[in-house]
Order: structure tokens, then sequence, then C-alpha cells
């Protein structure tokens, strides 16, 4: 886990809070015999699929297959990470986080530091309007093709020539040298004579979070002198690892998830690219693309297009990047790379050709199983059966790493292809991940089996527990899914009252949780006033099976009297019923 809050307040927390209010104030919702429902607020729909259950504390969409509890809904609805999302709640129940959640949440730790970033952010734009070297700065951004109504939307300013121009101004706003330095503004002089500005002649960009808070800033020189950027350190509340540039810019001016985002390397070329009517970028500030960002990215759209310099160190960072994308490319995700010609970012590019002629390159990027087969085929040759077997062995370790669903296997497919083989001789070859991720939504449901049935029912009746009796039996049985239904169980049965949303948290971005939620999805369709006795026949199912399997092996070690197998024997002549 990501983060440090106990599960045992976040227990506490679900159960403080109420879903269906917590929803009904952003989406109202109308009452439907035992549940709520609205339009859908995650997809378009006309009639009402989306369902809020008050018993269970568990949304879903009938159509869209969105679905969680209170935190999945904020971050969702909110686009909130998943402290923020704990932390509102908590703020709204009137919950206190203990210290070392707090210490991963932003907003409690230190709150302190937002007003003076933000008191920085307007004491470099009001230098902009206002500087002698003003002309100059405007001069340069027009040079660069940015007209004002761009550097207003991204809040870019001016941090003046010389030591001592934001600290005297911020510390007649009342702001100590102590907060400015641990924001990054200042730094310390020697034997403590006092701080300097750390951003000066430079042109300034607010790096802000989804909110619009600004964390932190670059600066660039507005000559060669080095460095070209500069950026504030890590700060309690700014991570270059887990930032990214233009995301608050991005949202403000939509509600709806855009259909695809680009990611990109700088602050100018998300600046040209909006510039041009190309809104939908964001750039990681000049590092490599970590698994926070990947998240991140999926949660703001569920296509990605990776631009990437065409010289060798693009070539490598897109290699990098495809490592971190693969465990995460689930059904319904799409993930292309935009190679730009030597020379260029997409800066330079989009002011060369315009936005349609991008647009189409961002339309015709290489979907990422191309760049996959394409990369490792480069490195073998097809022709011959041992390059076909290298190219195989080559994939095998990459492959893996995808989630299960129609995805991996249509790149299996492509692969088969590739190698000339038969695609059953690939699956054999290339094992999937130990758990099958479901799919979070528009993918099929999973297969039905036995203990599936069986989690559905009990994610939906947890009381239903208590009537698992010879449990251990069970666990003895090697039935795929069986070990997670004995699990919930075990559980359940000394938590009889968790609702399913709680539940559910226990295994929030496990491989697991994405199964469960999909079996909890799945149960909706089910009946709740037949639960019980359907429940009651998947039992009896697993008991017979555990039972079959315990004579069959007994015979096969040669344990049975001559009684014992004649009577199996009669129990299973084809014609005995
Ligand atoms: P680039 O060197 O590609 O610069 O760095 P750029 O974005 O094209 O900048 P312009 O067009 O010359 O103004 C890409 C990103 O890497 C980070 C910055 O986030 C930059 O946007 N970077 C680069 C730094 O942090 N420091 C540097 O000195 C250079
Ligand atoms: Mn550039």
């Amino acid at each position: 886990m990501a983060h440090r809050i106990p599960q045992s307040v976040l227990d506490d927390l679900l159960a403080r809070v109420d879903l269906v209010e917590l929803i009904d104030r952003r989406v109202p919702l109308r009452k439907t015999g035992r549940n709520y429902s609205a339009c859908c607020p995650f997809h378009h729909d006309k009639t009402p699929s989306f369902t809020v259950s008050p018993d269970k504390q568990f949304y879903h969409c009938f159509g869209c297959g969105a679905g969680g509890n209170a935190i999945s809904f904020l971050m969702d609805y909110e686009r909130l990470e998943f402290l923020e999302a704990v932390s509102e709640l908590a703020e709204q129940a009137g919950v206190s986080l203990p210290q070392d959640a707090a210490a991963y949440t932003p907003q409690t730790t230190h709150p302190d530091l937002y007003p003076l970033l933000a008191a920085a952010d307007r004491f470099f734009r009001h230098q902009l309007r206002h500087h002698a070297r003003r002309q100059t700065v405007i001069e340069y951004l027009r040079g660069r093709g940015i007209e004002g109504t761009t550097a207003r939307d991204f809040g870019i300013g001016y941090a003046p020539p010389g030591w001592d121009n934001l600290h005297p101004a911020l510390s007649q706003q009342g702001y100590s040298h102590q907060a400015l330095e641990t924001a990054g503004l200042v730094i310390a002089r020697d034997q403590g004579n006092g701080v300097y500005d750390r951003f000066r002649d430079r042109l300034m960009f607010p790096i802000r979070d989804r909110r619009g808070r600004t964390l932190g800033f670059g600066g660039r020189a507005l000559d060669d002198t080095p460095p070209k950027y500069l950026n504030s350190p890590e700060t309690p509340v700014f991570h270059k690892g887990r930032q990214l540039y233009g995301v608050y810019e991005l949202l403000r001016q939509r509600r709806n998830k855009p259909a695809r985002l680009l990611v990109v390397e700088g602050y100018m070329d998300v600046l040209a690219l909006a510039q041009h009517g190309i809104p939908y970028a964001v750039a990681t500030l000049g590092t490599a693309t970590t698994d926070e960002h990947i998240n991140q990215l999926f949660r703001l759209s569920d296509e990605l297009v990776f631009c990437f310099d065409g010289d060798r160190a693009g070539r490598d960072a897109a290699w990098h990047t495809l490592e971190h994308v693969l465990p995460t490319v689930r059904d319904g995700r799409r993930v292309g790379y935009l190679f730009l010609p030597e020379g260029e970012d997409p800066d330079s590019l989009v002011r060369h050709i315009g936005q349609q002629a991008f647009e189409q390159r961002v339309v015709e990027a290489t979907p990422l199983s191309e760049y996959l087969l394409d990369q490792l085929s480069a490195q073998t040759r097809l022709n011959d059966v041992d390059g076909r077997a290298r190219l195989l062995e080559l994939a095998k370790p990459l492959l893996s790493k995808l989630p299960a669903g129609a995805y991996r296997d249509l790149l299996h497919q492509q692969l088969a292809e590739r190698v000339q083989a038969p695609v059953e001789l690939l699956n054999r070859h290339i094992s999937p991940p130990e758990h099958q991720p479901a799919v979070r939504s528009r993918a099929p449901l999973l297969r039905r089996t036995l203990p599936r049935l069986a989690i559905s029912l009990l994610l939906h009746q947890p009381i239903l527990a208590h009537r698992v009796q010879h449990l251990d039996a069970l666990k003895k049985l090697t039935v795929p899914g069986l070990p997670l239904f004995a699990e919930l169980v075990e559980y359940l049965q000394t938590h009889p009252h968790i609702t399913l949303g709680a539940l559910l948290e226990h295994y929030r971005d496990t491989p697991t949780g994405h199964i469960l939620t999909k079996l909890a999805q799945a149960g909706f369709d089910l009946n709740d006033d037949l639960a019980e006795a359907e429940f009651m026949g998947v039992l009896d199912k697993l008991q017979q099976l555990y039972l079959d399997r315990y004579w069959f092996d007994k015979a096969a070690r040669g344990e049975l009297d001559e009684h014992e197998l004649h009577y199996l024997r009669t129990l299973h002549r084809p014609d005995a019923d």
C-alpha cells in the first residue's frame, strides 16, 4: 500500500459517512425501492443507470460499470488522489486522521505553505505587469508565440533580477524566512545571515495541484544562462515524481474526461499546445515517468499519447515508459507513442505545422502493441525459427506484465502472427499474472464459476458467511477462487456488519480488489431475496466436489476396500442415473 492509513481508521471513516448523502450533494438522487438512482455522472447517460445502495454503501452503474465506495466516488467525481479523498471525508465526518497518515496528506501537514505559495504566485504575476523589465519578458513570451490569454490561463509570472525581491515582500505580509525556505522560495545564506531569493530574473510557471493550489514553481531563464530551468526543490507539498504540469489548467475547462491526453516533457510544450488549440497536454517535469504519474494520467483519461523526441534519449525514455505502463493497460485503455522528428519538440512542431497536422499525428500515433512488437522484432531475425523463438523469449517478461483481458489476448494474437505460431502455444509460454485483475468498466463480466458466484453472493449479503461450515475441508480443494472465498468467509464471520463498500476498501489497488469489485458488480444482477437459497446451493455443490475428490484420491492411492470400490463404481457408472 502506498499510504499509511491503518485499515481500522478507514473502516471507521467509511462507517461514519453516508454514501447516499455524499453523492446526493453532488448528483441529486431519487429513491427507487431499496436503492437510490440517478443518471450516471461518469458517462453520457439518458436513463438512470446509476444506483446507490445505502445498505451496502456502494454505488454501481449498469451502463458504464463505474462502481465503488465513498472514497472511490470522491476520487472519480472530484478527481482527487486517494489521500485527498480520505482527508476530505475525514474533514466532513469530523474524524481526525492519525499523525503518520497526516504526514502523507499535504493539506494537513503544512497548511501554512499554501497561502504563502499563493502570495508568491501573486507577487510574480504582479511583477510581470509592473516591473521595469516587463517589456523584455513580454517580448520573450511573444517571441515564443505565447499570447496574453494563454499566459494568464497558466498564471505565468516574472521573478525580478536581484537577491532580495520576493522575500522582503513576503516578510512584510507576515511570512517567516523559515516558512519561505521550507516552501523552497529562498535559500539561507551562510552563518545565519538571512536568506536570498531562489528565483531571479526568470519567467515563472506556477505548478498547481488539481484544485488550483500552487505547490511550486518552474523558472525559465530569459537567455542562455544555465540552468535553463530552475525548479522548486522537493518540499512538503511539492514532489516532482508525483506532480504533473498542466492538470489544473486542463480540468478547469471541462467536466468530462478528455478523450485523450498528450504527455509531453516541458512547460513550454504544454503552453504552446494550448496556445494552438490543443489544450489536453500535461508534462512530467523533466523526470522519468513514474508509476504514480501513470496512475494519475489514467484517472484523467483512458487514452494516453506519449510524445518523445526522435533522438536516442527520447527512445530510451519511451522504452522506460513502456515498462511502467504495461501493467496498467486494462481493457478500455489505450496508449500511443508519438515520436517527433529529430530536433523538434511539441512546442516547435506545433508552431511549424499547426494544430490540424499536429493532431493528425496524434491520431496516427503508434499503438503500444505495435511499438512493443516492433522494438522486439528489431532485435531478432524473424525469418528463421531460432529468431522467432528468441522473440518469444524477449516478449515473455513484458507480456506477462499485462493484466488479463481482451487487450492482452489481442497482443498475444499479434505476437503469434509474428512468430508464426498458434496462439495457444503462446498462451502456454506466457503465464498470466497470478491474479487476473478484472476490468473496471465496459468489459464483459467475469466468467461465472462456483467460487465466483459464492463470492458475489457473499459480498452482497456478508451475513451469509455464518452459513459456511467445514471451511477447512473446502480449503483443501484446489479450485481457483476458493482461497479468496475462504478468506472472505473467515473475515466476515468475525465482521458480519461491515458494508460492501468498506470491505472493498481493504483491497484497494490490489489485483484481488479489481476482481472483487467486478464480482460485486455482477452481484447487482442477483436477486437479494433469493441470495440465501442460491448461496446454500453453491455450498452444496462445492461440498460435493470436495467429497468426490476425496474418494477418488483415496481410490487412486489404493486405500479403498472392495466394498467402497464397488459402491463408487455404481455411483459413477455412466448409466447410473
Ligand atoms: P527541455 O530541455 O526539453 O526544455 O526540457 P524545453 O521544455 O524544450 O524548454 P524550452 O522550450 O527550451 O523553453 C524539458 C523539461 O525538463 C525540465 C523542465 O521541466 C523542462 O520543461 N528541465 C529542463 C529542467 O528542469 N531544468 C533544465 O535545466 C532543463
Ligand atoms: Mn522546447
